[in-house]
């Protein structure tokens, strides 16, 4: 996959937990244009182990100068987001890949509900760049735990205005989904973006609702769990491989010098797909991608997140 150097430009802590990257080109050039919900993987070389992480970027479509991220500090993570927060410096270069977009705006959308939990707020902040500038109507509804952890709040209050209803857990305020979805005019889309309780209930009021399944956005990127350590056979690489119990299967593959697709590294959009050839059954499916009948037929995995524990597998690459 072609990658673009950058390098930091900027880092501002913005909550307790949360940073703020500022990237440039190595080069002092213009970076690729994206639209609103575009995310792009970040290469980071940890102790000589490549770790590929993505990360929504936050800033106006519009400008092609810098990207922004943020990164919120996962203590029980596999690294990356410590290592984000603790070793990357202003001035260090980086690769990211192109900008990718699984998290797109229905551009006809009538009105458009966007609902954030925590870090989840990142694609949006690029989609209400979009929806201003489309003179579109939209409502942003954002939940967070206590007023110190509400990352860029007032950046939105400002931008937004009275499109923006916040909810505190500490201040005891509580989004009623269903209060919310129950009553919105016909051609109203609704995305969501957060913890996988608020992505889950969204997706189930909107469906009970009866919703459009077209009219419901969803982006929740899972971060490749630990687990045992197993080994996997490539058949038409023709290696085998080891992975470790902090490695996905896909960063193995990669770690071996075998190419594989990719596109979110989480669990959803299906791009890292690979067929199984030969398992002894005991496949650890992680991802959002497969439906429950293909993960039970053990005949597709999905290397970004999914595991497996038995003594054979062996796969299509
Ligand atoms: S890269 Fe998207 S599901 Fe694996």
């Amino acid at each position: 996959m072609t990658m673009i150097n950058v390098k930091v430009a900027a880092i501002e802590q913005v909550t307790p937990l949360v940073k703020h990257f500022t990237f440039v080109k190595e080069d002092g050039s213009s970076l690729p244009a994206f639209s609103g919900g575009s995310h792009v993987v970040v290469s980071i070389d940890i102790g000589g182990r490549v770790h590929r992480n993505p990360y929504s970027l936050m800033g106006s479509p519009m400008e092609n100068e810098a990207y922004h991220i943020s990164v919120r500090r996962q203590e029980n993570s596999r690294g990356g987001s410590v290592f984000m927060h603790e070793n990357v410096t202003v001035g260090m270069p980086l690769k990211i890949t192109y900008p990718m977009n699984l998290f797109s705006l229905a551009k006809k959308g009538r009105k458009h509900i966007l609902i954030a939990g925590g870090i989840g707020i990142t694609p949006f902040m690029s989609q209400i760049a979009d929806l201003k500038r489309m003179g579109a109507n939209y409502e942003l509804h954002y939940a967070f735990r206590s007023p110190e952890h509400g990352a860029f709040a007032a950046q939105l209050k400002e931008s937004c205005g009275d499109h923006l209803h916040c909810y505190i857990d500490s201040n005891a305020t509580r989004l009623d989904l269903q209060a919310l979805l129950s009553d919105q005019p016909l051609g109203t889309h609704v995305y969501v973006c957060g913890p996988s309780a608020m992505v889950v209930a969204t997706l189930e009021t909107a469906r009970n609702l009866g919703w459009p399944e077209n009219h419901i956005h969803s982006e929740q990127f899972l971060s490749p769990p630990i687990g045992e350590p197993f080994k996997i056979q490539l058949a038409r690489s023709n290696v085998e491989i080891q992975v470790s119990a902090e490695m996905s299967m896909l960063e193995a593959i990669e770690a071996a010098g075998v190419e594989a697709d990719f596109l979110c590294r989480g669990g959803v959009c299906g791009r890292c797909e690979l067929d199984v050839l030969e398992t002894d059954g005991a496949l650890l499916h992680n991802d959002h991608f497969l439906t429950d009948s293909e993960k039970a037929s053990c005949k597709k995995i999905m290397p970004c997140v999914s595991r497996a524990k038995g003594e054979r597998l062996v796969l299509d690459l």
